[in-house]
């Protein structure tokens, strides 16, 4: 059975997870790929660096990711940032592989243009770990709902500022402090300012509502406040009458007096009673409300940060796009056909 070349871009916190996974299970990873899943490279910044965590021989590690995405059937993309993770997917699409990411930067700001790309290459652009860590998201959006219509989407989808609200909120801790342990844990991006200042959620929104709407949403369209101003006293004060805070991303369908049918996208922090579901979130995982006409309400919860969670989320993807590859097709693309303006926060 002729092998699937895999070519790793990045071997950090994720990455190395991933790594070490496709070398520990690589029998059953192939049983379910139906083909043996070979690592042909893993670009890096520094091959100086002790990779033996992983498994994977020495001399695979290289600087020259742009060679090894051109001698590659399926590319994992977990370098992060916008440049050169963009031009390396660019050209390994030209070249007619198929790409997973967890890059959600990259997929809020120029997600459309890439999945354009993919689609008239006729190769696979999977992300399901770039919103949400391990729960499954994007594939029950895309593919379990195609046939409901979603009102709704609502949660929490940063790991890294809940695990410091919710230290702050059980500890009393300050912010800055509480930083740092989710840094040391894998948690925060490696600027970890996207997290605190919401960046990050802002992306992720944006991937969201795309999805959920069937339209595009870019980062840019999302209204976004972090959680920097927030202090140890305002989240006491916010406990002693029975509030917990919270970063939430929301994307809701809304009628607008002179745009019609609107969306209102934003991510800011939200002050949530003790009762509901939301409050009861702990640590870095992450729960999202999907809201839909025929379904109902439903919640998605889980791990939305580290390491293993988020290689379980990047193997589904890179298990199933070699599971096409094998088939000779490819899973299910993007339907943007909604044509929906993103109103600004005032006006929603
Ligand atoms: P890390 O910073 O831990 O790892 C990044 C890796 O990419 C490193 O191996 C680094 O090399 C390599 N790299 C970075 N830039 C380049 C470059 N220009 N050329 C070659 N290699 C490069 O990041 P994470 O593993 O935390 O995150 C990776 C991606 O996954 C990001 O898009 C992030 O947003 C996303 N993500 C992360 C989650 C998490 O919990 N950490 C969860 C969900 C998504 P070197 O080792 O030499 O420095
Ligand atoms: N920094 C991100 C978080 C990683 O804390 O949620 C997962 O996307």
């Amino acid at each position: 059975m002729t092998a699937i070349r895999v070519a790793l871009l990045g071997s950090g916190v994720v990455g190395s997870a991933v790594a070490k996974r496709l070398v520990d299970e690589a029998d059953d990873l192939a049983a379910r790929a139906g083909a043996p899943l070979e690592v042909v490279g893993v670009a890096v910044r520094d091959t100086g660096k002790d990779r033996s965590a992983t498994g994977l021989a020495p001399e695979l590690f290289t600087t020259d990711a742009e060679a090894l995405v051109q001698r590659a059937d399926i590319v994992v993309e977990l370098m992060g940032g916008i440049e050169p993770a963009r031009s390396l997917l660019r050209k390994a699409i030209e070249h007619g592989a198929s790409v997973v990411t967890a890059n959600k930067l990259l997929l809020g700001e120029d997600g459309p243009a890439l999945y354009e790309q993919a689609e008239a290459a006729g190769v696979d652009l999977s992300y399901e770990a770039a919103v949400a860590g391990a729960i499954p998201l994007i594939r029950p959006l895309r593919e379990s709902l195609a046939g409901d219509h979603v009102t709704r989407v609502m949660g929490i989808v940063n790991g890294t500022t809940n695990y410091i609200l919710d230290k702050m909120d059980r500890t009393g801790a300050a912010l800055a402090d509480v930083l740092a342990e989710a840094q040391e844990l894998g948690y925060a991006e490696a600027d970890p300012t996207a997290d605190v200042e919401g960046h990050d959620a802002q992306a992720k929104a944006a991937i969201l509502a795309s999805l959920a709407f069937h339209t595009r949403v870019v980062t840019s369209q999302v209204h976004c406040e972090g959680i920097m101003g927030i202090t140890a006293e305002d989240i006491q004060a916010a406990r002693r009458i029975g509030l917990v805070v919270k970063l939430l991303a929301i994307a809701e369908r809304v009628r607008d007096d002179s745009a019609g049918d609107a969306l209102s996208v934003r991510v800011h922090p939200v002050l949530v009673p003790r009762s509901h579901p939301l409050a009861a979130v702990h640590e870095a995982f992450n729960a999202v409300f999907v809201e839909t006409e025929l379904a109902g309400d439903l919640m998605f919860y889980g791990r939305g940060a580290g390491g293993d969670p988020t290689a379980s989320a990047v193997l589904g993807d890179l298990v199933q796009a070699a599971r096409n590859r094998v088939a000779g097709g490819h899973g299910p693309g993007e339907s943007a056909y909604a044509d929906l303006p993103v109103l600004p926060i005032g006006r929603a």
